[in-house]
C-alpha cells in the first residue's frame, strides 16, 4: 500500500528507513494530472528498484510570469489512485509553502544545452526546473530518477547538472508515451478545445514525415522548411519553434554526416496551449 507524505521531515524518515534497509531508491519526479506518460516511468522504476517514489508538486520557479502556473490542471484525488495502482510506493506532495517557506536565494543554473530550444523561449524555465529536481533530489536521494523523452531538452539539462554536480543519480530517458493517434500525452491536452486537438496531430505527423523525409535523403534545411509548411497548413497551429539539433550536446548540426543522432523538435501553440514534441533518430 503506498504511503502519501506532505513535509520535508516525513519523507525523510521513510528514506532513511529505505536506505537503512538497502532499498535501491528510484524516483519520478512529476507536476501531476497523472497519464500514461508519468506511469510508463513508474513502470521503469519498478523494475530497476525497490522503492519507487514519486513528487507531484507544481513548481512556481519554472514558469515565466505570463504562463500557467495558476491554471495548470490539478487534481491530487485522481493522481493519488493512479499513482498507487501504478505501484508507487511513496508519494510526495508538497505545497508550494512547504517547499519555498521563504524566498529561495540560491539558484542551479546549467549552461549551453539550455541556450537553444524552450530554453530560448521559456527564459528562466530551465533554471527553475535545475533548481527544484536539484532539491528534491537533496530531499528523496534517490538512486535512480527517470524522465520522459518527451522532454528531451530537461533530460538534457538534468543529466549535465548531475555530472557537473557530482550528483550520486542515475538518470533514466524512458520513450515518449503517445495517444493511439499520435498526439504526445501531456497534462497540457485537456486545454485543447476539439477543434485544436484534432489539429494538434500535425506536430507527431509532421515528426514522422520528417522521419521519412530523412530517410529519402532530404537536407536538413529543407526538412526543417517543410515541415514548417505542413504545420502552418493548420490554421489553428502558431509555431514557437522548429529546430534539428544535433543530439544529445543541442548543439547546431555543422556538417551532415551518415551515422550523426539529430533530434527533431517542435513547440507549437493552438490558441494559449503550448505543446511540445520531439524526434531522434539519426542522418543516413
Ligand atoms: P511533468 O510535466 O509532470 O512531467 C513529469 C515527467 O513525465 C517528466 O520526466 C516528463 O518528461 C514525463 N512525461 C510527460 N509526458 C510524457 C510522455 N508523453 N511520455 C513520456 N514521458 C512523459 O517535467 C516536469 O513535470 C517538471 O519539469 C519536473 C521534472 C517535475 C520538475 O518540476
Amino acid at each position: 500500500t503506498m504511503e502519501q507524505v506532505t513535509t520535508i521531515a516525513d519523507i525523510r524518515i521513510h528514506i532513511k528507513e529505505a536506505k537503512r534497509e538497502g532499498k535501491r531508491i528510484g524516483f519520478v519526479p512529476t507536476m501531476g494530472f497523472l497519464h500514461e506518460g508519468h506511469l510508463s516511468l513508474v513502470k521503469a522504476a519498478r523494475e530497476m528498484c525497490d522503492l519507487v517514489v514519486m513528487s507531484i508538486f507544481v513548481n512556481p520557479l519554472q514558469f515565466g510570469p505570463n504562463e500557467d502556473f495558476e491554471r495548470y490542471p490539478r487534481s491530487i484525488e485522481r493522481d493519488s489512485e493512479m499513482a498507487s495502482s501504478a505501484g508507487v510506493d511513496l508519494l510526495f506532495t508538497p505545497d508550494v509553502n512547504e517547499m519555498y517557506p521563504r524566498p529561495i536565494l540560491t539558484n542551479v543554473s546549467v549552461a549551453n544545452v539550455t541556450a537553444p530550444l524552450c530554453g530560448a523561449s521559456r527564459p528562466g524555465h530551465f533554471d527553475g526546473v535545475a533548481t527544484v529536481v536539484t532539491k528534491l533530489f537533496q530531499i528523496v536521494q534517490p538512486d535512480y530518477a527517470f524522465f520522459g523523452q518527451k522532454d528531451a531538452q530537461q533530460v538534457a539539462v538534468i543529466t549535465q547538472m548531475v555530472a557537473d554536480l557530482s550528483m550520486p543519480i542515475e538518470i533514466v530517458p524512458c520513450p515518449i508515451v503517445r495517444e493511439a493517434d499520435g498526439l504526445a500525452m501531456s497534462s497540457r491536452n485537456v486545454y485543447l478545445s476539439q477543434e485544436e486537438r484534432t489539429q494538434a496531430l500535425v506536430l507527431s505527423e509532421s515528426l514522422q514525415q520528417a522521419k521519412k523525409w530523412l530517410e529519402e535523403g532530404m537536407a536538413l534545411g529543407e526538412i526543417k522548411d517543410s515541415v514548417i509548411q505542413k504545420i502552418s497548413e493548420r490554421p489553428l497551429a502558431s509555431i514557437d519553434y522548429v529546430e534539428v539539433l544535433r543530439f544529445p550536446d543541442l548543439e547546431p548540426v555543422t556538417q551532415e554526416k551518415t551515422g550523426q543522432s539529430i533530434m527533431i523538435a517542435l513547440a507549437v501553440y493552438f490558441g494559449k496551449t503550448r505543446l511540445i514534441d520531439n524526434l531522434i533518430t539519426e542522418i543516413r
